[in-house]
């Protein structure tokens, strides 16, 4: 379908947060933008999309996602991760540098830039806060953030010497990006693969306290509250890493926080239920009831601003190991938004809206990212989400080159149906 199709989607409950809109209404998009929502209905010269019965919001922005090109093709590509994302609802991605070369050079964006030009989302390169992210010397920040780096990470690792987050601190601000930080203490981590709690002690699985992440965070937040630059932190998974950014946020310090649907969901219980799968390791690993109990809070009174998959794929035959020798990680694009709705929307832990603002307007926000609103002028990125279809999650049937998933065999209920990137119809299951 060309570009310059215009289309109106009629009938569908319109989610848009950034704009507070929350009603039956309808999308008109002309071209590759948004023209309006609502006014006067006028269906001449349309492609009509039917969204009765339907959520529709602007395109889920994931803000935290590994592909592995370059270096580990057979994992991910740039184009199998974008067309993950857009079966997802997802229709910007955020990568993270951590690729085989790391990505901390202007090249290296340009080169992520370049290979994305084909693929049917928006793909935006993290790029990494030390060379080589060794933690040792800074990267050159101002080239990369001129390359288009939407921010800087060194995940995978911790920004362990507190000079050096320092001084990157304050050299991203002063370019106007973020960091977005993976916070653990190494010593506290001790070559742990499972969180520090029952199941590890019934298994003798070294663990990691969830103080390894929680010490870190403070230590992180102290260092951006001193400088007064605002700052992000990664994949939030414990209840004391919950307390610090709360009483951080109280304090006026400018943080935010995503946590992954994985850590949202699953509790180390499972893992044992599970017989020690190796698609539950992931860094932070899979941790308590009580420590969901508290990200979900935090969820709902915003101490956490966004969901964010940490979509991190590894091939099945690096997973097949047993779970000490595996690597650490869980591919989340095509389910991402269906198990948070599953899971958390209709057990009313959050609701639709507070969803869309986690998944899509926050994440936008947290980047500065052209994204996560159905702003008149805008890109129209827009996700068709059905909230009653059912569907069991199979790995086999994924657009990711990879399968690690803890949620296989999962029957969940809603999905994405309709994903539209720049006016365009990139996927499309609704039959029409
Ligand atoms: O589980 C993880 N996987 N945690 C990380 O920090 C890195 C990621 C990866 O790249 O596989
Ligand atoms: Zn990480
Ligand atoms: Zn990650």
């Amino acid at each position: 379908m060309p570009r310059e199709t215009k289309y109106v989607v009629k009938g569908g409950r319109v989610i848009d947060p950034a704009n507070g809109i929350d009603r039956i209404t309808e999308v008109y998009i002309d071209g590759q933008i948004i023209e309006r929502v609502g006014g006067k209905k006028n269906f001449q010269g349309r492609q009509i999309i039917d969204a009765t019965g339907m959520l529709v919001f602007p395109g889920l922005v994931d803000i935290h996602t590994h592909l592995r090109e370059p270096g580990n093709e057979d994992a991910e590509t740039i184009d199998s991760g974008a067309n993950a994302a857009i079966r997802g609802g997802v229709t910007t991605i955020c990568c993270m540098p951590n690729t085989n070369p790391p990505v901390d050079s202007a090249s290296d964006v340009r080169y992520i830039y370049d290979r994305a030009q084909e693929a049917p989302c928006w793909v935006y390169p993290i790029a990494a806060i030390s060379k080589g992210l060794k933690g040792e010397e800074l990267s050159e920040m101002g080239d990369l953030a001129y390359a288009g780096a939407v921010a800087f990470s060194d995940d995978g690792r911790p920004v362990s010497n507190s000079q050096l987050l320092r001084n990157a601190l304050a050299y991203a601000d002063m370019l106007g990006l973020k960091l977005t930080l993976h916070c653990e203490d190494l010593q506290l981590t001790n070559e742990g693969s499972m969180h520090e709690g029952t199941v590890s002690g019934l298994s003798g699985i070294p663990a990691i306290p969830g103080i390894s992440e929680a010490v870190m965070i403070t230590r992180d937040l102290l260092i951006a509250e001193f400088l007064g630059v605002p700052v992000h932190i990664c994949h939030v998974s414990a209840k004391e890493s919950v307390h610090s950014i709360r009483a951080a946020k109280a304090r006026g310090v400018s943080v935010t926080a995503e946590a992954t649907p994985h850590h949202l969901i699953l509790d180390d219980e499972k893992i044992l239920d599970s017989g020690f799968d190796t698609n539950f390791k992931v860094n932070p690993p899979i941790r308590s009831r009580e420590d969901i109990e508290a990200l979900r809070e935090a969820l709902a009174d915003g101490t956490i601003d966004a969901i964010a998959t940490d979509h991190a794929p590894h091939s099945p035959h690096t997973k097949d190991k047993d779970f000490i020798n595996a690597p650490f990680g869980i591919i989340g694009l095509e389910t991402s938004a269906s198990l948070i709705y599953s899971e958390l929307v209709r057990k009313k832990v959050i609701d639709e809206v507070r969803m869309v603002e986690l998944m899509s307007a926050n994440p936008a926000k947290i980047f500065d990212l052209p994204a996560g609103a159905l702003t008149q002028g805008a890109f129209a990125d827009i996700t068709i989400f059905d909230p009653e279809k059912k569907w069991t999650v199979d790995a086999n049937q994924f657009a990711s080159l990879s399968r690690n998933t803890p949620f296989a065999g999962w029957e969940l209920t809603g999905k994405p149906v309709l994903t539209m990137v720049a006016g365009e119809i990139v996927y499309n299951e609704t039959g029409e």
